[in-house]
């Protein structure tokens, strides 16, 4: 692993060529844009140029294989970019330069090329190190890889690709970071942090005993059975100059550790619920990026941050509780306590931060695992223009996204006979969907909203192409894409 990658000058020297090759080209060079630059890959005829596979290293420099040249886009070469890194660092590579001489012309966009790559290179040079300990087997991460191109396009993206792989990894250590390390006050003073380093990024925390006076009873009654109490924190990017008045507000759930609580979890379905934090931890490194970035928009990452334990404190099943907005819930189900907290966030939001659309990003259910696995999150929008910007985002970030109903039958579902609203309806259906209707009954309704169940894409349990086993990150590019989409056409 290297300690660091950055963008160098496309003067530098001492630098290996990487040259960029689709297996078309190397079947039949006469395609090819450079010639002469292919006649090393003909040197080694083993070399077939699919995708990441690394020719031998020649005079010339090295040729990297992209796959089939119809199917070179984004996702493929953030893939390459994640796996080649790897090999780079094994090769002891301290600087490349990456030659697109001869991929097929003009076909694509190089920024969005070069942005890729390099959120790939980012992503790969990534592990968890915080827990090394005396009989940790991991090499020591080493050295500074230089990547540079003569494209002035491909460069510009690979400067906001390894921008936004920064943030994603924020995201990631955090994620991974265990819940008897990584309580509600570490996550706000992990914030603190963040927007201390950044000028024109400030952070406030609503404390346990202020959230209690304000009304908070999502948030109080989900966090008051921890001895690591909740807490509330609120991050405010304002920067120098704007492009536009919008305001974005982008809520994260932030569930240090969820037991299910008296609803308790089966131990197996309990493991790996320190990821439910990880809304809020990719809110964190969304609002990293969106202020390393200077985006011209006013955005606000609220961070709802509890721990769902049992203790004789604890709330239970069949309790009533009032919310920030006055609205009461009879708790049917202490497992559903994500969407209490969120309640307490958004309807907090839209009162006291007046944005003018929010999003809210969570790890909400099971539901929408089994529903859409890790290919993609459900989103929740009723609203066509900003459904339409989220979709956008999803697209430029290669963060994918897949549209559920939320109709007025199912916030009718949320009734309840003894309080206003149900946290989960007994007759278990439709649960990502419930969580939606739920969530919806606390934002107003003239600020267009979307909701994202992150649940199946936020952690994965085998790796994929770009990602090992782990937290992804998944959120901090689509959510950095939907600030800077209002920039882009204002
Ligand atoms: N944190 C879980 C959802 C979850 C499940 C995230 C699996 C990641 C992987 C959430 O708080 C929860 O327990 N949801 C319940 C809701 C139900 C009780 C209404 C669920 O999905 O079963
Ligand atoms: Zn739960
Ligand atoms: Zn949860």
């Amino acid at each position: 692993m290297y300690k660091s990658i950055a963008v160098g000058s496309s003067k530098s020297s001492k630098i290996m060529n990487l040259f960029l090759v689709a297996e078309e080209t190397k079947k039949a060079p006469d395609h090819a844009g450079n010639d002469t630059a292919l006649i090393g890959a003909f040197k080694d005829p083993g070399f077939k140029a699919e995708a990441s596979e690394l020719s031998s290293v020649t005079d010339a420099g090295i040729w990297l294989g992209v796959g089939d040249a119809k199917g070179i886009d984004e996702d493929r070469i953030r893939s390459v970019g994640s796996r080649v890194v790897k090999q780079l660092n094994r090769l002891e590579l301290k600087g490349v330069k990456i030659d697109l001489g001869c991929l097929p012309r003009k076909t694509r966009d190089e920024e969005a090329l070069g942005r890729a790559f390099a959120e790939g290179l980012g992503i790969g040079n990534w592990r968890m190190d915080l827990f090394n300990g005396a009989a940790s087997r991991k090499p020591e991460a080493r050295g500074k890889l230089t990547v540079t191109c003569d494209s002035t396009d491909f460069r510009k993206g690979m400067t906001a690709g390894l921008m936004l792989a920064e943030a994603m990894n924020l995201t990631r250590r955090m994620a991974a970071t265990p819940p008897n390390v990584c309580t509600p006050s570490h996550v706000a003073t992990t914030a603190r942090m963040l927007a201390r380093g950044v000028e024109g990024l400030s952070c406030s925390v609503i404390t346990y005993q202020q959230a209690r006076r304000l009304g908070m009873g999502g948030l109080e009654n989900v966090g008051k059975g921890s001895a690591n109490k909740p807490c509330m924190v609120i991050l405010d990017w304002k920067p120098p100059k704007t492009q536009t008045r919008e305001k974005l507000a982008l809520v994260g759930k932030s569930i240090t550790y969820d037991t299910g609580g008296y609803s308790m979890k089966s131990s197996a379905g309990m493991k790996g619920m320190k990821y439910d934090k990880n809304g809020g931890m990719a809110v964190l490194g969304a609002m990293k990026a969106i202020s390393d970035a200077k985006l011209p928009i006013r955005v606000f990452g609220v961070l709802p941050a509890a721990e769902n334990m049992v203790s004789s404190d604890a709330y239970r099943p069949d309790d009533i509780i009032s919310m920030y907005n006055d609205i009461t819930v009879e708790v049917t189900n202490t497992d559903a306590e994500g969407r209490l907290v969120l309640a307490d966030a958004l309807a907090y939001t839209c009162r006291k931060l007046k944005p003018t659309a929010i999003i809210d990003i969570a790890t909400l259910t099971g539901g929408v695992v089994v529903a859409l696995g890790h290919f993609c999150a459900g989103y929740w929008c009723e609203n066509g223009p900003f459904g339409r910007r989220i979709e956008q985002a999803a697209t430029d970030s290669g963060e994918k996204v897949w549209r559920m109903p939320l109709w007025e039958a199912h916030r009718e579902f949320m009734r309840a006979e003894h309080a206003d609203l149900l946290n989960s309806n007994p007759k278990r259906s439709a649960h990502p969907i419930q969580g939606a209707a739920f969530l919806s009954h606390f934002v107003d309704e003239d600020i267009p909203w979307g909701h994202i169940d992150i649940a199946g894409t936020s952690a994965i349990d085998s790796g994929n192409d770009v990602f090992p086993p782990g937290p992804t990150g998944w959120g901090v590019r689509l959510m950095f894409d939907l600030a800077a989409g209002y920039v882009k056409d204002d």
